[in-house]
């Protein structure tokens, strides 16, 4: 059989891309990278102050963003959000379900009923009514690229992780029946595992000996970057990964390869 050259090509070329909580962290750093590749970006957050700081960041430097106020519990402002996205700037066909939330954590046993409704309503919820919209407008408009951002948590559990790690496993799952399910639209859907990442989800979380332990836990022995969670995001978005679908990548300084 005859091997056919590989599309290489990474740049985006003003494909429009389409970031929930691309305010802060991991979701500005992907919007930051899919702009410096050449892609239109709408950044999308719960915070409307954080997505427009974000967008200027991107236009001051010649990029092409805009911002919108988008919650990803609220079914009805992803719908009307993305619809004006795709108004304003034509049809999405980039995709990063990065929102998310981490609460502190609890034995299962004691976890409260309003922890679990919120990581459930955030975390899993949130994905799915992006991802309907998402695979809606890819299936009219010739397909597109998904990542959804999951964690480490969605294939292991750490005590305390219950309800986060539920969702996040769930969020693979999503990933996995997208991919099936769209794979004749010409959609391609893709899980992201980041491992512990120095953003303010961590940071803010914990004192600076945990963040050193949690680090140094890791076969590469340090926090990951944001912008090491968008590198991979953006190969996966792009045309050089045009064969990939419906998996799991981890970005996790080797945490996983650990096994405990
Ligand atoms: N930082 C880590 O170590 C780590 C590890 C594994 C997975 N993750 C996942 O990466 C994703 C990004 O996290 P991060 O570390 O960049 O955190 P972050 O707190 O820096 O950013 C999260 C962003 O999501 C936004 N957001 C929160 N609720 C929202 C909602 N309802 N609708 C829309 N936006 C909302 C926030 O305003 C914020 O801008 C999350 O899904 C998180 O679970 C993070």
């Amino acid at each position: 059989m005859r091997v056919e050259t590989v599309a290489s090509d990474s740049e985006l070329n003003g494909r429009v891309a389409f970031i929930t909580g691309a305010g802060s962290g991991i979701g500005e750093a992907c919007a930051l990278g899919l702009a410096q590749r050449g892609a239109v970006v709408a950044v999308t957050d719960v915070s409307e102050s954080a997505a427009k700081a974000v967008a200027a960041r991107i236009t001051d430097t010649g990029g092409r963003a805009t911002s919108w106020p988008i919650d990803v519990t609220d079914c009805e402002s992803v719908e009307i959000g993305f619809a004006q996205i795709e108004e304003e700037l034509g049809p999405v066909k980039i995709a990063v379900n990065n929102a998310g939330i981490a609460l502190p954590f609890r034995v299962l046993a004691d976890v409260p009923d309003e922890d679990w409704a919120r990581l459930m309503s955030v975390n899993l919820a949130g994905v799915f009514h992006c991802l309907r919209a998402e695979c809606r407008s890819m299936r009219d408009h010739g397909g597109g690229a998904i990542v959804n951002i999951s964690s480490v948590l969605g294939r292991i559990a750490r005590l305390g992780s219950a309800p986060y790690a539920a969702a996040k496993h769930a969020v693979i799952g999503l990933t996995l029946g997208a991919a099936v399910d769209h794979g004749e639209d010409n959609i391609r859907v893709n899980a992201v595992g980041p491992g512990f990442i120095g953003t303010s989800l961590l940071l803010g979380r914990h004192s600076a000996e945990r963040l050193q332990a949690l680090g140094d836990h890791a076969p590469l022995k340090r926090l990951g970057q944001p912008q090491e969670v968008a590198a991979l995001v953006s190969w996966l978005v792009s045309d050089a990964a045009s064969f990939t679908t419906g998996a799991y990548y981890p970005v996790d300084g080797g945490y996983l390869a650990l096994g405990s």
